[in-house]
């Protein structure tokens, strides 16, 4: 490797010289540590629970804006999810759950789901519902019928199996799963893979912070 192409390297990777990770982690508040992000970071999007950073090539900062965040935080920085392929691997997290490093994952688009895959998301999304219908107790009226073919190529499906047994395991709250943002692609073991980057809403997080009660 010559000088250059080693100095590409170090430039590339890791938080830009501007940024001080003992500065940011010496910040108090959730609107502080976004600010000093926004003035020294490239923002990616921003969720209901955190707003993300990209760090260099391969990481990105996920800040939470708020307790929705920290929850969400904490769940995604758990040990054991990262055994997981379906996964977004997570580097470093603060133990208060105001921060983590992250996988950065490509943006997948439909097609490239469908093909990375084997399944639409529109049809993952309505399998999805289907699963969570069938865990109700109460009949619902305005379940949709899957048809038995449906059915069958879903829970035939590799991936499909691996998120059912992945969503089974945590109490997850899948509606997001069937969204493409919650999606990204990576190469693992140089084998393009999608993962999940957005794996933080158990049920316990979502009855705490998400669910309204009518009354
Ligand atoms: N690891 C990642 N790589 C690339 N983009 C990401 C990553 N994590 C999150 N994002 C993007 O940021 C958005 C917001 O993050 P998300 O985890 O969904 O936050 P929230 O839980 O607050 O909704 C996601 O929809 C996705 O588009
Ligand atoms: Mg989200």
């Amino acid at each position: 490797m010559d000088a250059q192409c080693l100095l590409n390297q170090l430039v590339a990777e890791g938080y830009p010289a501007t940024f001080s990770m003992d500065e940011f982690s010496r910040i108090n508040s959730y609107a502080g540590k976004l600010r000093y992000a926004d003035a020294h970071l490239t923002k990616l999007a921003s969720g209901s629970g955190r707003t993300v950073y990209q760090i260099d090539n391969e990481k990105v900062l996920k800040i939470a804006k708020n307790g929705k965040g920290v929850a969400q935080n904490q769940i995604e920085a758990e040990p054991f999810l990262q055994k997981y392929d379906l996964t977004a691997r997570v580097f470093e997290s603060d133990s208060r759950g105001l921060y983590l490093e992250m996988e950065l994952a490509k943006k997948v688009g439909r097609k490239r789901f469908e093909q990375l895959t084997g399944v639409t998301i529109e049809d993952l999304a309505d399998y999805l519902r289907y699963e969570n219908q069938r865990h109700q107790v109460r009949a619902c009226a305005f379940c949709v019928n899957h048809s038995p073919e449906f059915i069958a190529k879903m829970s035939n499906n590799e991936f499909v199996g691996s998120l059912s047994s992945l969503n089974a395991d945590y109490d997850f709250k899948t509606g997001d799963e069937g969204r493409l943002s919650t999606w990204g692609e990576v190469l693992r073991d140089g084998q393009p893979t999608i993962v999940l980057v957005d794996f933080g809403l158990t049920t316990s997080v979502y009855d705490q912070f998400y669910h309204v009660e009518l009354k």
